[in-house]
């Protein structure tokens, strides 16, 4: 029985082990119910009384080394996984703070909830975009002036690749591989090449929305935009439409509501004149049907593009476009409770 705690006891100095499986299995092994260890406790009825004292002593102590060799080894194991950088000091300390959704994407959902309701579906297109699809397509005339209108970022290299400047090119994508009826709201980012300001950014946002079918005429694109200016800004809302110039619509007209901070008296914000212009729109010009292969004696449509930090300034009075792309928390956070 000495000779093997004797044994044991070497066995359990010399253990070593560097995975926390392998350290349970030696604690498995020699300290279970059914460990080596248990047994030699088991044993011990058989031990000689004269013996009893002496060998009762080493087994304590061979138990006693045994559990001190298993915490060792955990101990080990622990510290290194902290070497091992499990540990990440630069995360950010608990409790980490709920984010809070962004002013333009509180708008934006609100603007494609609201046409939803009217039938339309979300499209999207991409941002990096060709002349053909931003402007060719949408009848805007090679070295038309037109295309001033817009401050285009084009790449030097290949001026077929460019930023585009409104939502209206994804009109064009859905068009082209989408036979009508066709009703979608194209929400997204637009780039211009503009001087920041507190008053213009190099890029922000728009929702485009197309309806193409048979016999959509300019009555349906008014009761649209009554229905979502109600919607959007409240059931006392009126709107105007102004005569205006888009390449691809004709007629084109601009939409005003009435002014929501003063109800339409007249107030700093909408320069004394009760209205606040809020969106372009207009009848989908046949060449733009027929340019993405879309029979304009058989359809019309119209289309309406506005731009959706425009849409925020006026709900929530943000003074400076500047606000939306700073992160500055203190901003942000003050939309916590806006849904
Ligand atoms: N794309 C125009 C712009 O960025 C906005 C616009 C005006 C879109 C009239 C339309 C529309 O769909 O019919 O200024």
């Amino acid at each position: 029985m000495i000779d093997k705690i004797n044994q044991l006891k070497a066995e359990i100095e010399a253990l070593k082990a560097s995975k926390a499986d392998e350290i349970e299995a030696l604690r498995i092994k020699y300290l279970s119910k059914k460990g080596e260890i248990s047994l030699l406790f088991n044993d011990f009825r058989n031990v000689a009384a004269e013996n009893k004292k002496e060998v009762g002593k080493l087994l304590n102590e061979l138990k006693e080394k045994a559990l001190d060799r298993i915490n060792e080894l955990k101990e080990h194991l622990d510290n290194n996984s902290q070497d091992n950088n499990l540990i990440d000091l630069t995360r950010t300390a608990y409790p980490v703070g709920l984010g809070t959704r962004h002013p333009i994407s509180l708008v934006k959902n609100e603007i494609c909830e609201i046409f939803g309701r009217l039938g339309f579906s979300i499209a999207e297109g991409p941002e990096i975009e060709d002349d053909w699809h931003v402007f060719s397509s949408l009848n805007f005339a090679e070295d038309h002036p037109a295309r001033d209108m817009q401050d285009t970022f084009f790449i030097q290299r290949s001026p077929d690749v460019l930023l585009r400047t409104h939502t209206s090119s994804v009109q064009t994508r859905v068009m082209e591989h989408t036979q009508p009826p066709i009703r979608i709201i194209c929400p997204g980012r637009v780039y211009r090449n503009e001087a920041i300001s507190a008053r213009a950014h190099c890029f922000f946002h728009q929702v485009e929305a197309l309806y193409v079918d048979k016999n959509v005429s300019f009555a349906d694109l008014k009761q649209a935009l009554l229905f979502f200016a109600k919607e959007m800004f409240g059931a006392d809302t009126k709107i105007r439409l102004r005569p205006s110039y888009f390449p691809f619509t004709e007629p084109s007209a601009e939409m005003d509501i009435s002014c929501n901070l003063c109800g339409g008296k007249g107030c700093s914000f909408c320069k004394h004149t009760g209205w606040v212009e809020i969106l372009g729109c207009g009848m989908v010009d046949p060449n733009v049907l027929e340019a993405c292969g879309i029979n304009s004696k058989i359809y019309t449509g119209y289309a309406l593009g506005m731009g959706i930090e425009r849409i925020t300034n006026l709900k929530y009075q943000v003074k400076d476009l500047r606000m939306f792309s700073e992160n500055d928390q203190r901003f942000l956070e003050e939309f916590e409770s806006a849904h």
